[in-house]
């Protein structure tokens, strides 16, 4: 059991469910302290019935802590996380910063747990919310029948933006409703009857920094750098609940069948596919729900090993908090 770990970006949306996790899923530990900005410290926090106060991310609050969770910034993982790996502190990374470092795996449990074995710079990153359920559904398609191509079209919601995300999709509708004008918190646009076709900053050949994610996370996490993807992320005036349209290319075929099978035998994979009974995943459906859920599963009507299906998961849960959980149960039962 770890003596002592720590909840960094604990005010936050996927802090705050790190903590109802740790709680419900009886996380073992002696004691844990919640860490934020400088802006929450002082702040209570209740877990397990108990008031805690929030502290500052300051180096020295690593002092004696083995395990850390960590979600924040880039910004501020990149500077903190290595302070806390010289006070011997172990952390899981929820942030983009260290994802793609040599030197720090990229873990879902379920799919590449021995990762772990190589988290030489004491950090263990966790994917990027539309990677992770791409991935998971994925794993067990490449598997049986090697995956060549991925084409993924990603419905985003609002929630991925953090809280500012949030605010724009209820104070659009609000105002809406009212016949009000809406200015932008977050998007560049209003969210409200609209859908955003640009997250994140324009990197090479047209993609976004999202959309590349996409492409590399899925290759380091699978450790195949042949795998092609052809990524597209659009955000939608959906709360909460990312939603993506998949098509993969394999070596063997697939068959609609076979895929139910491989999916149903997939660790954290929900199968909800019966569309004569309007029965597949829904964001409205899956939130709060910590697996990956799919359906519409069909093969491609465009290329012989092709198969197309629709992947629904809570990116606040399996996309964040939950994986970095199971990250850190994982460690605690290895
Ligand atoms: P705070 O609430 O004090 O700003 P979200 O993704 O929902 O925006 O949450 C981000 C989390 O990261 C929050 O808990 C936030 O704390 C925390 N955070 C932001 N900046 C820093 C920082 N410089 N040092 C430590 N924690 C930070």
């Amino acid at each position: 059991m770890y003596e002592s770990i720590a909840v960094v970006g604990a005010t936050g949306a996927v802090g705050t469910i790190i903590l109802e996790l740790l709680e419900k899923r009886n996380f073992p530990f002696k004691t844990i302290k919640f860490l934020a900005s400088k802006r929450s410290a002082g702040k209570t926090l209740m877990f397990k019935g108990k008031p805690y106060t929030v502290e500052a991310t300051v180096p020295d609050a690593f002092v004696g802590v083995q395990l850390a969770i960590a979600s924040t910034p880039d910004e501020t993982a990149r500077d903190l996380l290595p302070e806390a790996v010289k006070r011997g502190t172990l952390c899981i990374d929820e942030s983009g910063y260290w994802r793609m470092d040599r030197d720090v795996p990229l873990v879902i449990p379920e799919v590449n747990a021995a990762a772990i074995q190589s988290a030489l710079k004491g950090i263990i990153s966790s994917p990027n919310c539309s990677t992770t359920q791409l991935v998971v559904a994925v794993k067990p398609l490449h598997d049986y029948g090697k995956v060549k191509r991925i084409v993924v079209s990603t419905y985003q919601a609002v929630s991925g933006a953090g809280l500012p995300g949030t605010r724009d999709l209820e104070s659009g509708i609000k105002a809406m409703a009212e016949g009000k004008v809406y200015s932008c918190e977050c998007f560049p646009y209003p969210i409200v009857g609209n859908c955003i076709p640009q997250i994140g900053s324009l990197k090479e050949k047209g993609y976004t920094s999202e959309e590349l994610k996409l492409l590399y996370e899925t290759r380091k996490i699978l450790g195949d750098d042949s795998i092609r993807v052809c990524p597209t992320a659009v955000r939608v005036p959906v709360a909460n609940c990312h939603s993506e349209s998949i098509l993969v290319e394999t070596e063997k075929k697939i068959t609609a069948e076979k895929a139910c099978e491989l999916f149903k035998s997939m660790p954290g994979v929900v199968v909800q596919d019966n569309v004569s009974q309007k029965k597949y995943p829904l964001p409205h459906l899956c939130t709060g729900k910590d697996e990956v859920f799919v359906g519409r599963i069909r093969e491609d009507l465009s290329c012989d090993n092709g198969l197309a299906f629709w992947c629904v998961s809570d990116n606040l849960r399996k996309g964040a908090a939950t994986n970095a959980v199971q990250i850190a149960e994982y460690l605690q039962k290895n």
